[in-house]
């Protein structure tokens, strides 16, 4: 879910609407506003944000502080009744909620005992009423009732509270989901992530977990749950409007997938020069003796994230030669995995916030692990809570599909893997050098996969209306076929799987036949001989084949019935290759199949709750 909230000089709702439209990636299934002007009103709408908008078009919203939520639902279907914001009983306080309180069930029936009555199914609604509660029983302030009742719920959050009593206050809280706090002149805003903040300051306080703060007559007070006062740590944010807005293009994930010959580019900057044989991870540097002696690495992730991993299993096992484990960070933190202190767990997180990856990283931590993290958001939980790390530097990722997410960090766990086996002294310097020159290359590589754009759409319109795909790889390029079927059934609902071609005879083989659609990645490599048998399983059950090859194949091309030629390059690095025409194909048939490519249904980019 996303959260914004104003007080200030300027009219609240213009800027919390618009910031809400900024944060729609999170979640899009309702959207609400509170403004305060003499009274505390509240508007919610089921929907995107852009129906809250047209509904609230005759109402008056004239206003200096008000909040604002876009929702992805958890406790309760999504309707106008269940969005937020919550008022409490008494209709004086209201809140905005993003997280899930575990313990809402019983803290409920407590409040009903008591006589106060609930209108949603959300356990956001619970959190307002026992803050209300708190202040009605003790008489305090209502920051004081909000601190206290943080003692008393039992999960994730990230609040904020605003009063029909105090016309110049909001109260905020974290814990385990993000609150950035933007510091103007004589104003503040309240943000799930910087992106409503950026065009107003570039100063901001990001809170901590288990901090409370109190913004009032125009001073930011943050204080500990047990009551301690901190000073706020104003950073400077180094992010720039444009590149959080779709630059000409229709969609931003089309944007974010040209993106990448320059977002790779980004994400090598600083570390690879092949020139002069640089290869430089500051982080990998501070840490050397726990990379050159580790007995494992274990890489945590989810979605997307959780098949760079996959990537990085491959790379790290080739080059460095360690063992590598990938895990779904939502089974690893519940299934008591054996960690010992010679291990290196590392997370992957595009967004930094994926409640699943953070929490197995505690996990991790806790058992004597050292933990590195590769996210893309600066400053995020997941950056902060690991040991060291390395950014993507992709910038803003909008699209709910990740795109040039992946592929950043692909580049930044290759190179890591690079480093790892520098260290350790498992590949020739030559090698290593030979592979920092082709590295070098793949931006421009990659430029030139976009240009099979044309040729991708023509293949696009042919299956768009296909009920299922397949999607082949092996070796490296396996989890690129997790990929590109993650992409297509997400924006598209097409159902798609992804396979290991080999595996495939043991199962979806069942599935081929001439109505099937099946994506081999079948570039010059390893196992090239291998997949071009497994081609020709396909087209003995009438498959219909698009392949996935290197340019200049001429035995392909004599098998399939499409074939999209990628650039050369060494195997390892093929993923960034051979990814970027599966990212295209799920795009164009979304598209041509009239969905929402940058908001899928049912899906959130951030997802901070488990
Ligand atoms: C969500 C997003 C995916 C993403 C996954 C992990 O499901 O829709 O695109 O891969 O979360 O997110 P993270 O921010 O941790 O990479």
């Amino acid at each position: 879910c996303g959260i914004v909230a104003y007080v200030g000089h300027r009219e609240a709702c213009p800027i919390i609407i618009k910031g809400l439209k900024r944060l729609e990636y999170r979640g899009y299934d309702s959207a609400g506003i509170a403004l305060l002007n003499g009274n505390l009103n509240v508007y919610k709408k089921k929907g995107k944000v852009s129906e809250l908008e047209s509904y609230i078009s005759d109402k008056d919203t004239h206003s200096h502080i008000g909040m604002g939520h876009t929702r992805w639902a958890t406790h309760g279907e999504p309707n106008d009744v269940n969005a937020h914001p919550h008022y409490s009983s008494s209709k004086k306080i209201a809140i905005i909620h993003n997280g899930i309180i575990e313990n809402y069930s019983s803290l409920k029936q407590h409040l009903k005992n008591k006589g106060y009555e609930f209108h949603s199914d959300t356990d956001s609604e619970v959190f307002i009423n026992l803050i209300e509660d708190i202040r009605e029983n003790n008489n305090i302030s209502l920051a004081e009732a909000v601190r206290l009742a943080l003692h008393e719920v039992v999960g994730a959050y990230a609040i904020v509270v605003i009063s029909h009593d105090s016309p110049n206050q909001l109260i905020a809280a974290r814990k385990g989901s993000p609150l950035v706090i933007g510091v103007g002149k004589d104003e503040f805003f309240l943000a799930s992530d910087a992106t409503p903040i950026i065009e107003y300051t570039n100063e901001v306080v990001y809170l901590n977990d288990y901090e409370l703060a109190v913004i009032r007559d125009g001073k930011l007070e943050i204080r500990t749950r047990e009551d301690v006062a901190q000073t706020p740590y104003i950073q400077k944010l180094e992010l720039e409007l444009e590149s959080i807005e779709k630059g000409g293009y229709p969609h931003f994930m089309l944007k974010e997938i040209f993106e990448q010959p320059r977002s790779i580019l980004d994400s090598m900057r600083g570390r690879l020069v092949a020139e002069t044989s640089h290869l430089v991870m500051a982080s990998v540097i501070e840490f050397e003796n726990k990379f050159k002696n580790a007995d494992r690495i274990i890489i945590v992730a989810c979605g997307t994230s959780w098949h760079a991993g996959l990537v990085a299993e491959y790379l790290i096992e080739e080059f460095a030669r360690v063992p590598v484990e990938v895990e779904y960070a939502s089974e690893f933190r519940y299934r008591n995995p054996i960690i010992k202190e010679g291990d290196i767990v590392i997370a992957i997180s595009q967004s930094g916030e994926t409640a699943d990856t953070l929490a197995a990283i505690e996990l991790a931590k806790s058992k004597g692990a050292m933990i590195f993290g590769v996210c893309n958001v600066v400053g995020s939980s997941i950056a902060r809570a690991t040991d060291a790390g390395a950014y993507t530097h992709a910038g803003p990722e909008i699209g709910v599909a990740s795109t040039k997410a992946f592929t950043a960090q692909v580049t930044v766990l290759t190179l890591l893997s690079m480093m790892i086996a520098e260290k350790r002294g498992t590949v020739e310097t030559s090698m290593l050098r030979q592979l920092m020159m082709e590295m070098e290359q793949i931006p421009a590589k990659v430029e030139r996969a976009l240009q099979l754009d044309t040729e991708i759409k023509v293949i696009s319109e042919i299956f768009k209306d296909a009920a299922n795909f397949l999607y082949l790889g092996r070796g490296f390029n396996f989890p690129v076929a997790l990929e590109g079927a993650l992409k297509l059934k997400e924006i598209s609902y097409i159902h798609a799987e992804g396979y290991p071609a080999a595996e495939m005879k043991h199962g979806p083989i069942a599935l081929i036949d001439a109505n099937m659609p099946v994506v081999v990645i079948a570039t010059k490599d390893s196992s090239y001989e291998k997949i071009v048998s497994n081609i020709q399983e396909v087209k003995a059950r009438k498959g219909r084949i698009i392949a996935i090859v290197t340019e200049g194949d001429t035995v392909i091309p004599e098998m399939a019935e499409f074939v999209i030629e990628v650039p050369d390059t060494h195997e390892a690095l093929t993923p960034l290759l051979s990814v970027i025409p599966l990212q295209l194909l799920s795009y164009h048939i979304a598209v041509m199949r009239g969905c929402n490519v940058d908001q899928p249904r049912n899906l959130a980019k951030s997802v901070t709750v488990e």
